[in-house]
């Protein structure tokens, strides 16, 4: 742990007293903490004891010039390997959660690109009201991890979950996301994701349903274990993750011409609802409706990505490929991962309300060795918990 820096966000709530705690507990570990402490935080513990702790100065101020001379909001997240948030309050959830930026410490939140510990507090009433529930469900799918809240007596007299986790439970927490590091560094991964679309004229396209969403979550959780991480992706409404690399394609043809560009890598995830037929020829010239009827539009085959990056003479160590089946999801993916000859399937059932263009995701993973059902969970977790298992068989 020793020169691993944190930048802690001490929020305002009666267990920020236990925040003092957790940093002595930081700081016997060797990890430099440098703290944030919000206007509400500073009600319950003094910057003079926070600083006492973390030997450092306490930024409080985002339009402070000295704060800002001596250390911008930018550069106080950089500077960190990992930001923790505790307390965690409903309000600094619903900053987090909306993008909100109006002190430093929801700043700092925002202009991060590391990983985030979020280890709530607050009254039982806020942590089961629907806007805090879907602020944590918001956060859970944009990668942030929680710890607690624990369930007990509250300060306040109430009882239920609400509570702080114990600082040693924040402390294991902390030490787990800086331990996990970057297992996939110096490894190159091709995600397609998104749909294609096959043009029949110069306005029409012949294309599948799909947002994206899940290949996209794939593309950003290879890349937070360290992949260099290129994203071929079809027209999606999406922005690209932190830290990957987006090549953006059309067509199916364009889509296989981009993975092949971007070997050799060691990992290939194909996630893209590939357009499985496209228009054997597109004029330059708009179809008109006429008298003849609705023109005949003939088929061709387009190139299957999955298989032919299985096949390649440079083929990733890894090729993962998905099944978006209706039926018999399973027995349809041990035979896609015949015909394809991909490494796994991730088995998808699409016949499930909500999957299609949703939040969440349950999914099988169909290899050699057998069958890995998980329980359904928000797509994000889904990707981390793949990449995770993708660094796992890649060591
Ligand atoms: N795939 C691909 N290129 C294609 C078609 C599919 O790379 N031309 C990939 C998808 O990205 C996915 C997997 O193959 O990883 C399975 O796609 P799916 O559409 O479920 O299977 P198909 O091969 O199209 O089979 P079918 O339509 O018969 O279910």
């Amino acid at each position: 742990m020793d020169q691993k820096r944190i930048l802690l966000i001490v929020g305002g709530g009666i267990a920020a007293y236990k925040a003092l705690e957790l940093v002595r507990l930081l700081r016997k570990a060797g990890i430099a903490v440098r703290p944030i402490l919000t206007r509400a935080g500073a009600q319950f513990v003094t910057p003079l004891s926070l600083s006492a702790l973390c030997e450092d100065k306490v930024y409080a101020e985002l339009f402070s010039l000295t704060d800002e001379a001596e250390m911008g909001h930018i550069e106080l997240s950089r500077q960190a390997d990992l930001v923790v948030v505790a307390p965690a309050t409903a309000d600094l959830m619903a900053k987090a959660a909306n993008g909100l930026a109006d002190d430093l410490a929801s700043t700092a939140l925002l202009a991060t690109d590391k990983p985030v510990v979020m280890a709530p507090a607050m009254n039982v009433r806020m942590w089961r009201h629907p806007a805090t529930r879907r602020n944590f469900d918001r956060l859970r799918a944009d990668g942030v991890a929680f710890v607690g809240p624990e369930e007990g007596a509250m300060a306040c007299g109430e009882y239920g979950p609400g509570r702080m986790a114990e600082p040693l439970a924040i402390f294991e927490a902390v030490a787990a996301a800086l331990s996990s590091g970057r297992p996939l560094a110096g490894k190159r991964a091709i995600v397609t994701a998104g749909p294609t679309a096959e043009p029949i004229d110069p306005v029409r396209v012949i294309t599948n349903r799909s947002s994206g969403k899940q290949g996209y979550a794939i593309a950003g959780a290879l890349a937070a274990l360290g992949a260099d991480v290129v994203l071929v992706s079809g027209p999606t409404a999406l922005a690209a993750p932190a830290g990957v690399s987006r090549v953006e394609v059309e067509t199916a043809r364009e889509m296989l011409e981009a993975c092949e560009a971007a070997l050799p890598a060691e990992i290939a995830v194909c996630v893209a609802a590939v357009a499985d037929w496209r228009p054997e020829s597109c004029g330059t010239r708009k179809i008109k409706k006429g008298a003849a009827g609705p023109p005949p539009i003939a088929l061709v085959e387009n190139p299957d990505i999955l298989a032919t990056l299985s096949r390649a003479e440079r083929r990733p160590r890894l090729v993962v490929g998905f099944a978006a089946e209706t039926d018999d999801v399973e027995a349809n993916a041990k035979a896609k991962l015949q015909k394809k000859g991909c490494d796994w399937i991730v088995a998808n059932d699409v016949s499930v309300e909500g999957t299609m263009g949703g939040e969440a995701n349950a999914v099988a993973i169909v290899s050699a060795a057998g069958i890995e059902r998980w329980e359904r969970a928000p797509k994000a977790e889904v990707a981390r918990r793949l990449a995770r298992k993708i660094a796992e068989a890649l060591p």
